[in-house]
Parts: structure tokens; C-alpha cells; sequence
């Protein structure tokens, strides 16, 4: 049953590039470098991408784009090689009061990202992901890192803590003794040991590697289900919130809910075709492998009889029982045998002719009645 659902050797569903990432933004840059694909680079070089009101607002309007946009089936986030984030900016935060930020419910906004985005987020992190650069990498659904990454939780070092996220995804990642070590130090920690930890996904000897990763591993979600792929971000995401038995029971409904979807019957339905294809190709190789067994043991049945009658009679040696005219050729144009052949083991050349004459006499289609027989079956297969 599980079996139905394997997509390994399934056609790809490739969509077209996507128009809506035309829109120019001053803090980010918005591609689609491969098919089903968005790229939005976090593009403020000079605080290094620190993550000030203007951009989250440019982030949040590129992502609900791509989100409704049916072209696009997974999204790459990422920054600079020096640079993921370096935290929210303080230059930004210094002067706020309690009210400020309470009022306008600041940094409530960075969620949408968890949120409002249905389709797959991956964060490839290079260079510095300090502070909020940590927690919107982690707020991704999937996270790659270069190994010289460094990340980390500073704020305990700015006389706060961390506020968009990180207490709580840090925590779930990579278990409270080690989450609690981190966040009360402010010690950052290497890409590798994100890795190590289990926090990212995998990682990358270099900035370029970890990109191109993330894009790749985007295309592959892209190219599946886009109804399956929702369902099952939603059934992860959920699994965070809810108890196992309740999740369970979450998954099950979901799951129960595919039956309904057009993709689940159309990937079933080619499943089902690749594996008819494959039990066809089976039998045609196996009817293959018949045939050149045939050919072979005719072959080897020549050879043995026109090796006996070169034993017996040269100078025909070597040869099956001549036709008359072939008898009369030979009379006229071929070598004779010196006496010394008679009785001797065919030659090399003896052999060789053998089987050319062997394979010569056999019909183009070299069938023989057992041979048309699975010939017969072959083509029925194949139809
Ligand atoms: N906010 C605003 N500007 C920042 C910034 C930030 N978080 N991080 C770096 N910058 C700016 C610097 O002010 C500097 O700008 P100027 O040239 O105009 O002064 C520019 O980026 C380059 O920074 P540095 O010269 O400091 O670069 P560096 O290579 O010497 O050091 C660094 C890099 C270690 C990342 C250092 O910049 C740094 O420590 N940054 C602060 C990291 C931090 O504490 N982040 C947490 C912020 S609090 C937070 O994020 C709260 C939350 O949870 C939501």
C-alpha cells in the first residue's frame, strides 16, 4: 500500500518561470533561478543585512507574493556570503519605549514567514546570522548552512533577549541544556555545529555550495504535488504544536483528506503506468535473453556438428553438409585440405567460418519455430 505513494522515477511536473518576481525592491532581490523556484537575497550590505522595519516590510510583500503565485512551488531565502542577518537593527530598537513596541506590536510582523507562507521556505545561511538573523533562519522549514557560518543568540549581551522566536525554536532544535547554554552566554556557534546539532539541515564546505544546495533541494520540492507538499509542511509544522496522539490523529485527517486530491490519483495513476512499463520491459528482456540463449545453442550445435564432420571429412571442415551448388563452388574454387588435416582438430579459421556460414544461413530475423513462438509473445507483450 505505502508502495502506491513512491514518486522515485515519476515524471516531473517542470512549471514555468515565474512573472511575479519582476517587482524591484530596494533591500532584497527577488529571481527565479530555477524552474518552480524563487530566490529572495536579503540585500543591505552595509549594516549586513540587519533587519530593519523597511526590509521586513519588503520581505513580507515578496513572500505573499510568491506564496499566491502558482508558478512558484518553493522559496530560497538567503543573504550575503558575509551575511545571513545580523540581528534586528539596533540603531532602530535603542530608542523604543515599552509602548512603542508593545503598541505597534513590533517584531510581530517577522512571522508572517510561519505564518502566511504555505509553500516550503528553505534559509541557507552564510557568514553572520547573530540575533534575529538566527531566528528568522530558523523560522525557514528547512535550514542549510556553509560550514564557516557563524550563528547564535546575542542578545543577552545587549541587556535583552532574543524576541523573535529564538528561546522557543533554538530550544525544540537543539534541547534545552544546550539552548540555555547559548542563550544565557550569547556564545555563537559555527555552521557545522548547527549541523552537528541537528538545527540545519545540512551543510556546505562553501557560501556558493550551501546556495546552489538550498535551490537544488527547492526544485526537487517544487516539482512535486504542490497539494501534498502544503499538506505536509502543515502535518510537520503541527507536530510542534500538538501532543503525538493529537498529531497522529492531525496527520491521519490530512492524509485522509488526499484521497480527495486530483495530484494523489494522477501520481498514483502514473505509478501504476511506470510500473505496467517496467513489467513489460522485463518480459522483452527476458524474451530477449531467450532468443540470444536460441541463437547461441544453435550456434553451438553448427559448431559442434561442423567440428565432428571436419574431423571426419576435410577438406570441408568445419562446415555443415554442403547444398549442392555451395558442393560444386567449393570443387571448383576452394583450398584443398593436405592430407596431414585428416582427423586433425578444426582450426582457428575453420571455426570462424562456421559460424559466419551459421549465422549467414540463419533469416534476418534469426527465429527459429521455438524462437518465432516467443518472438509472437514479445510483440503481444509490447502491445
Ligand atoms: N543592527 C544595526 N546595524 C548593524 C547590526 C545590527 N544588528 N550589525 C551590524 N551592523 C552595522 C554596523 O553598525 C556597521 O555599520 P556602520 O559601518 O555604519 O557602523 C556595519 O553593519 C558593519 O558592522 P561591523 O563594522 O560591526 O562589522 P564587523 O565585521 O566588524 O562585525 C558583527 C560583524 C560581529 C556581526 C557585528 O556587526 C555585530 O556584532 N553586530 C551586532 C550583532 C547583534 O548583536 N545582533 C543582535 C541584535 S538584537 C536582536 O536581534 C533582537 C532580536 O532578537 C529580534
Amino acid at each position: 500500500m505505502a508502495s502506491r505513494f513512491v514518486k522515485a522515477a515519476l515524471p516531473r511536473v517542470v512549471r514555468p518561470y515565474s512573472s511575479a518576481t519582476s517587482h524591484t525592491y530596494e533591500h532584497l532581490k527577488v529571481s527565479t533561478p530555477k524552474p518552480g523556484v524563487a530566490l529572495i537575497t536579503l540585500h543591505r550590505p552595509r549594516a549586513l543585512n540587519a533587519l530593519f522595519t523597511p526590509l521586513l516590510v519588503e520581505l513580507n510583500s515578496a513572500l505573499h507574493k510568491l506564496n499566491t503565485d502558482a508558478s512558484i512551488g518553493a522559496i530560497v531565502l538567503t543573504g550575503s556570503e558575509k551575511a545571513f542577518a545580523a540581528g534586528a537593527d539596533i540603531k532602530e530598537m535603542k530608542d523604543k519605549s515599552f509602548s512603542d513596541a508593545y503598541g505597534t506590536d513590533f517584531i510581530e510582523m517577522w512571522s508572517d514567514m510561519t505564518t502566511a507562507v504555505k509553500k516550503p521556505v528553505i534559509s541557507a545561511v552564510n557568514g553572520y546570522a547573530l540575533g534575529g538573523g538566527c531566528e528568522l533562519a530558523m523560522m525557514a522549514d528547512i535550514m542549510y548552512v556553509s560550514a564557516g557560518a557563524t550563528l547564535g543568540q546575542p542578545e543577552i549581551k545587549l541587556g535583552t533577549i532574543p524576541g523573535a522566536g529564538g528561546s522557543q525554536r533554538l530550544t525544540r532544535a537543539v534541547g534545552k541544556a544546550k539552548a540555555m547554554e547559548l542563550i544565557l552566554t550569547g556564545d555563537s556557534f559555527s555552521g557545522k555545529e548547527a549541523a552537528d546539532w541537528g538545527l540545519a539541515a545540512k551543510v556546505f564546505d562553501t557560501p556558493e555550495q550551501c546556495v546552489e544546495g538550498a535551490l537544488s533541494t527547492a526544485e526537487k520540492i517544487a516539482s512535486m504535488s504542490q497539494i501534498a507538499v502544503k499538506a505536509a509542511k502543515e502535518v510537520v509544522n503541527k507536530s510542534q504544536d500538538l501532543g503525538i496522539r493529537e498529531g497522529v490523529d492531525f496527520e491521519r485527517r490530512v492524509f485522509h483528506s488526499l484521497f480527495g486530491s486530483k495530484d494523489q490519483k494522477i501520481e498514483e495513476s502514473r505509478y501504476e503506468e511506470v510500473q505496467r512499463i517496467q513489467v513489460k520491459l522485463l518480459t522483452v528482456s527476458k524474451d530477449a535473453a531467450e532468443l540470444v540463449k536460441n541463437l547461441e545453442t544453435s550456434l553451438n550445435k553448427n559448431q559442434t556438428s561442423s567440428f565432428t564432420s571436419a574431423n571426419m571429412t576435410a577438406p570441408n571442415a568445419g562446415r555443415q553438409s554442403p547444398e549442392p551448388e555451395e558442393q560444386s563452388d567449393k570443387q571448383q574454387g576452394a583450398p584443398q585440405a593436405s592430407p596431414n588435416d585428416q582427423g586433425a582438430a578444426p582450426s582457428k579459421d575453420h571455426a570462424k567460418d562456421a559460424s559466419k556460414e551459421t549465422l549467414q544461413s540463419l533469416p534476418s530475423n534469426p527465429t527459429g519455430p521455438m524462437d518465432k513462438a516467443a518472438e509472437e509473445k514479445t510483440s503481444k507483450t509490447m502491445n
